[in-house]
Formats: C-alpha cells, structure tokens, sequence
C-alpha cells in the first residue's frame, strides 16, 4: 500500500516534470567508467513491455545484478529476477558498440545494454531484448543498497513515462533472498 501511495505521488510528479523530460533523453553515461560500475547491484525497480515477466505481486522480490568489466572489453553481466518459476538467474557476455557505450549480444538476445545515469550509488539501465523482428523494452532502477532514493525513483518514473512504459512500472518488495543467490 505504503509503494502504491508512494508510486501515485511520484508519478504526479512525472507527469509535472513530463515537459523537460522529453529533451533529457537520451542521456547515455558518454564517460562511464566500467570498472566503478561493475560489481553487485540490487534492481529496485523495473519496467518492462515483455508480457509476463514478473510473477503476481505476492511473489514479487529484488531483482541483483553482478556487472563484470573484462580487459578484453567485454562486459559480463549477470541477472538475477524472481519470475513466475521462481527465482532465476542468467549470465552473458556483452561487446561493446564501435560508436556508442552501448553493448550487446544480439545472438543471445540482448540488442542493447545502455547506462542512461548513473552516479555510481544508482544506475539506470536501459535493456533491449529479443531476436530478429522482435523488441521488448525494460528499464531497471539499480542501487548498490536494497533501498532507492527519492530522486532516482524520480529519475526512474520519468524515463519510463519518455519510453511509455509508466503503466508497467513497478517497484519490488524489499525481499533479497533472490538477489543474494548471485552476490559475490
Ligand atoms: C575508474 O574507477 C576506478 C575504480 O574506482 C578507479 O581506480 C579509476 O581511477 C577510474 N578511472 C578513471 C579514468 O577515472
Ligand atoms: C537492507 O540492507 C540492510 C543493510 O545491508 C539490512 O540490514 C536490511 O535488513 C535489508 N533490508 C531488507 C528488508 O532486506
């Protein structure tokens, strides 16, 4: 209830704000340093167009993160979600774009791996699923702590009102017995 209430608000919010927002994005992080960015992060928030991701809210949990920087340039990224099956966790290696910092790997299905922001504490992730003509969109809120600050919750809801995907935002329920099957 405590979430629901909390994600009305900052919702209104957004939609305040839902003017300037539109030039902000795309910011991708140009100067990321990856070796500051990996290690373990909790997913505090995600939103996401892929149909059934997540399993009812009841079973909901905090999803984890292990991000790997390796000195070949490739990003290991690992992923850890409570889904309708449970608790599941998958792990990929990622190349880097020549142009962009973005990275991929598009033979397992992952088009883009895009840090929008970050302050190293929290990061926003844009992730871009599928294969071939197919394009699922979802955007995740990481946090180094199992909480959020206000102010990336806000950064969070007004991406995903630019990517129209406010309807599917959620919050998790701070249960990290999920994420911690992937902590270091
Ligand atoms: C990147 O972060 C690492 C780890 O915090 C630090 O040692 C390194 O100096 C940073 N590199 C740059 C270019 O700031
Ligand atoms: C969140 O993390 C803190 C510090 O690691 C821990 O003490 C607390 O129990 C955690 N809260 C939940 C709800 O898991």
């Amino acid at each position: 209830m405590e979430l629901e209430l909390e994600l009305a608000l900052a919702i209104a919010l957004v939609l305040a704000v839902g003017s300037w927002t539109q030039e902000v994005f795309p910011k991708e992080a140009q100067t990321l340093n990856w070796s500051k960015f990996s290690g373990f992060w909790y997913i505090i928030a995600i939103a996401t167009d892929t149909q059934g991701f997540l399993p009812p809210r009841d079973k909901r949990k905090l999803g984890a993160s292990v991000v790997k920087m390796h000195k070949t340039g490739q990003l290991r990224v690992a992923i850890a979600f409570s889904r309708p099956q449970g608790c599941q966790s998958r792990e990929v290696t990622l190349k880097k774009d020549r142009k962009r910092p973005v990275f991929r790997n598009t033979l397992k299905g992952v088009k883009g791996f895009h840090v929008l922001s970050t302050d190293y504490t929290y990061g926003l992730v844009y992730l871009r699923l599928g294969r071939a003509g197919n394009n699922y969109k979802s955007l995740l809120l990481f946090n180094r702590q199992n909480i959020s600050s206000f102010l990336s919750l806000r950064e969070f809801l007004d991406t995903c009102y630019i990517l129209q995907l406010t309807k599917q935002a959620t919050i998790l329920p701070k249960d990290d017995s999920c994420a911690h099957t992937i902590r270091p």
